[in-house]
């Protein structure tokens, strides 16, 4: 896979968009976005709208795709679970890991993330580890700790060489789909503290590896997000939703 150009616009769609309106999604996108960003875009539809996103996608390979979950183990009985294996076999090229709703409406755990970047990286999936506080941590002023201890434990199953290859995600949870979005300031504040454990965790690799700001996202707010010391890239949510606010996101901060 080339490396990500910077920055990296990833949409995550959530539980939203079948395969029907995935299909118009792309063709409207493509429209709207004719020629390739000189970032990285990444679309993550739901696992059963994957395919037709490859499909609508033939043309423009510079679009990548990727899924929002993996289970843990490589296969077996565990019914309604998509495994790394599947996923690379249906396309997949990156697979969301820890995201807040998995962490917080799910139940999963650090452990779990940490046995999933494992597994994804084993099956050449890039994993986007996701890493975020919560309001009452952020007021008892732990976001710091919050972050880094997910930082650390999601990526203690990897070698040095796969960390410098995943993609790292700081999404607050308090600005997930609230619409309070974190300042340019808040987010440089944390994104500086996971670019010093990543460089104290691989050395000067780790300066290469993407941190994205995510939580409440929006063609109005992105260029100045994008312009905050250590931002890479964005993963977006609702904003990601609407091929036009998606193409608007895209373009900003690449020109
Ligand atoms: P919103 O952009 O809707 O706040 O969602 C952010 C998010 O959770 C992306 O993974």
């Amino acid at each position: 896979m080339p490396p990500h150009t910077r920055p990296v616009f990833a949409a995550n769609w959530k539980m939203n968009v079948g395969p029907t309106a995935a299909a118009a999604f792309v063709e409207s996108f493509l429209a709207a976005s004719p020629t390739p960003s000189n970032g990285t875009v990444i679309l993550f539809p739901s696992a059963l709208a994957l395919a037709t996103v490859r499909h609508a996608l033939a043309l423009r390979q510079d679009i990548r795709v990727g899924v929002q979950n993996i289970h843990a183990e490589e296969k077996g009985a565990f019914t309604g679970e998509n495994s790394a294996i599947i996923a690379a076999d249906a396309g997949a090229a990156y697979v969301l890991v820890g995201h807040s709703e998995r962490r917080h409406v799910f139940g999963e755990t650090d452990a779990e993330t940490a046995r999933k970047c494992a597994r994804a990286v084993e099956h050449g999936l890039v994993p986007v580890l996701c890493v975020g506080e919560t309001i009452e941590q952020r007021e008892r002023g732990e976001t710091e700790h919050v972050v880094l201890h997910q930082l650390r434990t999601g990526l203690s199953s990897l070698s040095h060489d796969a960390v410098a290859d995943v993609i790292i995600a700081y999404e607050p949870v308090w600005a997930i789909g609230t619409g309070r979005t974190a300042t340019p300031e808040d987010a440089a504040v944390v994104h500086r503290v996971i670019r010093a454990a990543l460089v104290e965790l691989v050395g000067e690799p780790g300066r290469g590896i993407p941190i994205l700001y995510g939580g409440s996202v929006t063609p109005v707010n992105a260029a100045a997000l994008l312009g905050a010391d250590q931002v890479d890239g964005v993963l977006v949510g609702g904003a990601s939703l609407d091929p036009a606010s998606w193409a608007a996101i895209c373009s900003a901060g690449t020109t």
